[in-house]
């Protein structure tokens, strides 16, 4: 074992780690030592050793791979169509129900024999199948009576890199890239390979390999560094995953060959169709393109007075006769807007530049939408694209890492903060069109949707620096499989296979996770104001540090008053994006969200909350509270000493000491900026800096 497999967070929650209950351990034995498996594709041999493996490892036990049954118990895999005890267990209704990529377990009991059966209609079903038995046996579940079909609700379950060539990660937050090193790929096959194990585990089933602001030397991996690609392909497709590609919309001139990208000129499209040509003639189930157009200095279609739509639809047509797809984001904004000017906002652009183009997208077109209007801030309102726009395929971007929430030095589960947005209900069909279904393809029965989120992992040996931001990447996995899991269900199942299954453990982690969000919130970003960080990096308290701060539109806070007026009757008219109802909700401050309150509105300090409180004690208070709920978290952490092993205990303690000195920070320079502000002491006499 080598020192990077021997890290007590390198397995993640695939730990696979000896059952100890011998009475469990014998009853598993009695199921699970004899498989019946024939595997005859890459994919079905990865889930066969995954599944072998794991047994042996969990069971301490050698198992018998047969190609038909040889004992009175045992484990069948198997697609449904290939064995008449398979499909005789399964009916011919059960291959529709799952779709493409769903799986049957079930424990089948008859005279002669007993067996678990892990069915699906495809490889990828079998594998999924293969890793949610796993999950059971991991979380020490009872499997004498399984009957579980599962198909998931996303059709596309992404994770977008944000990886440079030269081994940086832009926003990544647990040391250097594990695909590359000096513009060539890391020899990191077997880690890469591992990676793939984990997402599979959890249903992902895309992988974009590249950062969304393609440089000079990334813009060569549709041309001149493809092999890189092909090589990444091969890995992430014995999981089941296929890649994608961040591209740079002025590639054709980037790469030397033309002096435009105009979209609508016939040589560049011809330019395109040779590229995509030549990547599908190396990639034959290459996934497609991912592209940021437009926005922050990237170069889109915009020069050359085209469209959004008329860039994203030369590139889809290009790719479609390879059933390609064209991701195309709608994270789009001016930077430079003037403050004096109360109708432009940044929370506008999204929608002013793609609802009206609504209807002009391309079949395999997908907007990727971020769950905000701004920019994944620690609190934000839904983006109102999701419902604004029915006749176009969305789907949402998460942000994993961790860039507004802690930067991964903060424990910050967000899995919450996901639940709220996916469970908004935008009313675009009535009530109970929440963004779950929108981005599902669901409400308007669109096949192309899904969920993306940006990755949060780097070469550290456990994958995420902090070793329990390691529950956002199994969250955002399994709720892109299954959005209706709960954000506790989540953690109980990532803490059981990553840690242990002692309720001890489970209730000592699964209180510091759920309550992480709002203490961060607490700390840093009252009622719905963000972008108090220093400028760039976006670490640690700044209130006006942010870069775009001097255009003044992220808290326009005075002497006398804090927020941003969004509404329609004399602010920006942002809040007249939504849907009439929630529209509504968001113009006046009595019914808008208190924890949205500064989001949408500019208040006098001495407005008084629900709870009675100012505004100004409100971000006093909270700023303390936040300190003390720290204290709390590393408290409960301390609690676990002997009962997790030594490595990441100290590591988590190291970390939440250092999120305690920095909630302080926090508190200190957010209280004393805005009692200099506003001379208004605190209520209760405590010492603000
Ligand atoms: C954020 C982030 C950038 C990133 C951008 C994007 O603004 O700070 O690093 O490029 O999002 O999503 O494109």
């Amino acid at each position: 074992m080598n020192a990077l497999i021997r890290d007590a967070g390198y397995r993640c929650w695939l730990r696979y780690e000896q059952i100890r209950d011998e009475k469990l351990l014998e009853e598993y034995r009695t199921w699970c030592a004899s498989v019946v498996f024939r595997p005859g594709t890459p994919v079905l041999c990865s889930a066969k050793e995954e599944l072998i493996g794991a047994i042996k490892s969990l069971l301490a036990v050698e198992v018998a791979l047969s190609a038909s049954p040889n004992r009175d118990k045992f484990i069948m895999v198997g697609k449904i169509g290939s064995h008449s005890v398979i499909d005789c267990e399964t009916g011919g209704i059960e291959a529709e129900r799952l779709g493409s990529q769903g799986f049957v377990v079930k424990t089948v009991k008859k005279p002669e024999y007993q067996f678990i059966l892990i069915a699906a209609g495809s490889d990828q079903g079998i594998l999924y199948g293969v890793f949610h038995f796993l999950r059971l046996l991991q979380m020490q579940r009872e499997i004498g009576n399984l009957n579980i079909h599962e198909a998931p609700v996303n059709p596309l379950r992404m994770i977008d890199h944000w990886d440079n060539l030269d081994g940086t990660v832009e926003r990544g937050y647990a040391g250097k890239s594990i695909f590359y090193e000096q513009n060539h790929l890391r020899d990191t096959g077997h880690r890469i390979r591992d990676y793939a194990r984990l997402l599979a585990s959890l249903g992902i089933n895309a992988v974009v390999i590249n950062n969304v602001n393609v440089h000079r030397e990334e813009t060569g991996l549709i041309r001149g560094r493809l092999s890189m690609v092909v090589k990444m392909a091969g890995i992430f497709r014995n999981y089941g995953m296929k890649v994608f590609l961040s591209i740079n919309f002025a590639a054709p001139i980037e790469l030397g060959d033309f002096a435009t990208a105009d979209p609508l000129d016939g040589e560049v499209k011809e330019w395109w169709r040779k590229q995509v040509q030549e990547i599908y003639r190396r990639i034959p189930d290459f996934g497609g393109f991912l592209v940021k157009a437009d926005s922050e200095h990237r170069p889109g279609p915009f020069t050359y007075h085209r469209n959004h739509a008329e860039g994203a639809n030369m590139l889809a047509e290009v790719l479609k006769p390879f059933g390609g797809l064209l991701i195309w984001r709608c994270f789009v904004y001016n930077c430079t807007q003037d403050w004096r000017d109360q109708t432009t906002d940044r929370a506008k652009a999204a929608y002013d530049n793609f609802q009206p183009l609504d209807d002009l997208f391309q079949e395999n077109v997908i907007l990727q939408i971020k769950n905000g209007p701004m920019d994944f801030q620690v609190r934000e309102p839904v983006s109102p694209l999701f419902g604004g726009m029915e006749r176009t395929n969305q789907m949402i971007e998460l942000q994993i890492t961790q860039e507004y929430t802690g930067q991964q030095r903060h424990l910050c589960y967000l899995v919450p903060q996901w639940k709220e947005i996916l469970d908004f209900d935008t009313y675009a069909r009535g009530e109970g069109s929440t963004v779950k279904k929108i981005v599902s393809g669901g409400l308007f029965q669109r096949k192309n949707a899904g969920f993306a989120g940006v990755a949060n992992i780097g070469d550290d040996p456990n994958w995420t620096g902090h070793d329990l931001a390691q529950a956002n990447l199994y969250g955002f996995g399994r709720l892109a499989w299954n959005p209706d899991l709960t954000a506790a269900e989540l953690a109980e199942e990532w803490i059981r296979m990553s840690f242990s299954n002692d309720q001890t453990v489970i209730d000592a982690i699964s209180s510091m996770l759920h309550t992480s969000w709002q203490i961060y919130e607490s700390y840093t970003a009252p009622l719905g104001i963000g972008w108090m960080v220093n400028p760039n990096y976006h670490y640690g308290p700044n209130v006006d540090g942010y870069e775009y701060s001097r255009w003044g539109t992220y808290h326009r806070a005075d002497s006398k008053g804090i927020g941003i007026d969004r509404t329609v009757k004399s602010g920006t008219g942002f809040a007249g994006q939504y849907q009439a109802k929630n529209a509504l909700m968001y113009e006046s401050s009595a019914s808008c969200p208190e924890e949205l309150l500064l989001f949408f509105h500019h208040v006098p300090y001495f407005q008084r909350l629900k709870s009675g409180e100012t505004v100004i004690q409100h971000i006093y208070n909270t700023h303390f509270d936040g300190v003390e709920k720290v204290t709390e978290l590393k408290e409960k952490w301390l609690q676990l000493q002997n009962l997790i092993g030594d490595e990441r205990f100290a590591r988590v303690l190291a970390r939440l000491d250092e999120q305690l000195e920095h909630a302080k920070e926090w508190r200190d320079v957010i209280n004393s900026y805005f009692y200099r502000k506003t001379g208004i002491p605190d209520e209760l006499g405590r010492k603000i800096f």
